[in-house]
């Protein structure tokens, strides 16, 4: 255990840049949206000052109108596709043009619950503007209309790329038109682990899309090629939501709070917009055709992280989890293994995250579901015991997925999974 306290620090420590912590070295040299707010989660746990300073050089590249980039470009790195120069987004910091899970203002509320000192408290409240500012730009170019959930315009926006969940809308996404490029990710993992050509196209299709319209949020919303209602997104932002308005409160701050409350009761009325009868679950909808992905995603279960749901919808989500459970041998394949999409290596068709994981199973705990919680608690544990700190591991073997020595990955053992269990 020491030992691999030891490396999950020192892969912390590796892979910080100075401020900003990257993914993986090689593979992801960039500070992403996400990663970097599980990461400020694994350094609180020994140092409060660089996990406070991860998530502000997150937000200094926020954008005029209120959204956090996916990927915040601090130097162009020729070994990255595509890079800053293929986005040309316009910022004074570049950047992508689109957004990731927004787990920032949940990151935030539980470094504010874990802060003693003045100047650390002080530093997380001048920060809650920008969050506010930052789930402000969701509500209004990610719920275009009105429909209480978030609807995004790219794979890439949800931080579940490749999921199953993107085949359908993408196949209609023309690629064509799309300039000749160099895949770049492959020269630093496996292809039978990463996305094939066809889907590397039209992620492609649509970055140069945004670009052609200058990344006009609107126009982007309303016209665009993608636009799906993203399960994933749409549980973690309810989640935050929620972190927001408990510092709403906390701050004193009457009139975010009561602004807050309002996307929170909208989202908790429009999230059946994505329960799919037929499959009995949450999960991805087309908003251009009103089609249901139909799939059981990791994501899925984030339902248990934003508390949403009737009686019987969680039981029926359940009987996926206890029917997933059987079929695999670890917790939380990112597709359902019963599913002709699921595939144990290949990105986010079956392998396991951790950072989900830590949601997921932090969702299960608090609706009361303690033995499935312990479970994900004690997959994860096992999966990083045999496997250490890869990007992903494959759920029937265990085995690493993707890149390795991955920020996030010893971010949550440090933060979460290292724990003794009863
Ligand atoms: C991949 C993942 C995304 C993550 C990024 C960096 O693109 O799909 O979720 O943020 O890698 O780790």
């Amino acid at each position: 255990m020491i030992d691999l306290d030891n490396k999950a620090l020192q892969i912390l420590q590796t892979n910080d840049q100075g401020g900003y912590t990257v993914p993986t070295q090689g593979m992801y040299p960039y500070q992403w949206n996400w990663d970097s707010a599980f990461v400020a989660l694994g350094f609180a746990t020994f140092d409060m000052d660089r996990a406070i300073a991860e998530i502000e050089t997150l937000f200094e590249a926020q954008w005029d109108n209120g959204m956090v980039p996916h990927i915040v470009f601090r130097v162009d790195d020729p070994g990255y596709f595509p890079g800053p120069s293929v986005w040309n987004a316009g910022q004074t910091l570049p950047s992508s043009g689109i957004t990731q899970p927004p787990v920032a203002a949940f990151v935030v509320e539980s470094l504010w619950k874990r802060a003693n000192d003045e100047d650390h408290k002080a530093r997380l409240k001048a920060l809650f503007p920008k969050l506010f500012a930052y789930h402000k730009w969701f509500k209004t170019y990610r719920d275009y209309e009105n429909l209480g959930v978030v609807v995004t315009v790219h794979p890439w926006e949800t931080g579940r790329d490749n999921c199953p969940e993107w085949d359908e809308p993408l196949s209609a996404v023309k690629c064509d038109h799309v300039a000749p490029y160099k895949r770049r990710d492959l020269d630093h993992a496996d292809a039978a682990m990463r996305p094939t050509m066809a889907e590397y196209d039209r992620y492609i299709a649509l970055v140069e899309y945004g670009r052609s319209v200058d990344w006009d949020p609107e126009i982007i919303a309303s016209q665009g090629p993608f636009r799906v209602a993203d399960v994933g997104m749409t549980m973690i932002l309810l989640r935050s939501n929620k972190s927001l308005l408990n510092l709403a409160n906390e701050y004193g701050d009457a009139e975010s709070a009561s602004e807050i409350t309002t996307w929170i009761n909208q989202t908790k009325s429009g999230v059946d917009y994505l329960w799919d009868d037929e499959t009995k679950t949450y999960c991805c909808r087309d908003t251009i055709n009103g089609r249901f992905s139909g799939l059981v995603t990791n994501a899925s279960f984030l339902s248990f992280f934003a508390n949403v749901g009737s009686p019987d919808q969680r039981a029926r989500q359940l009987a996926h989890w206890d029917r997933i459970t059987a079929e695999t041998k670890f917790m939380v394949p990112s597709c359902d293994p019963a599913s002709s999409s699921f595939d144990a290596s290949r990105y986010w068709r079956g392998p396991i995250w951790a950072v989900v994981n830590y949601m997921v199973a932090l969702g299960l705990s608090e609706i009361g579901e303690a033995l499935r919680y312990q479970q994900v608690l004690q997959d994860t544990k096992t999966l990083i015991e045999l496997s250490e700190f890869p990007e992903a591991f494959n759920p029937i073997t265990g085995e690493g997925s993707g890149g390795e020595s991955f920020s996030w990955t010893a971010a949550m053992w440090l933060a979460w999974a290292q724990q003794d269990i009863n």
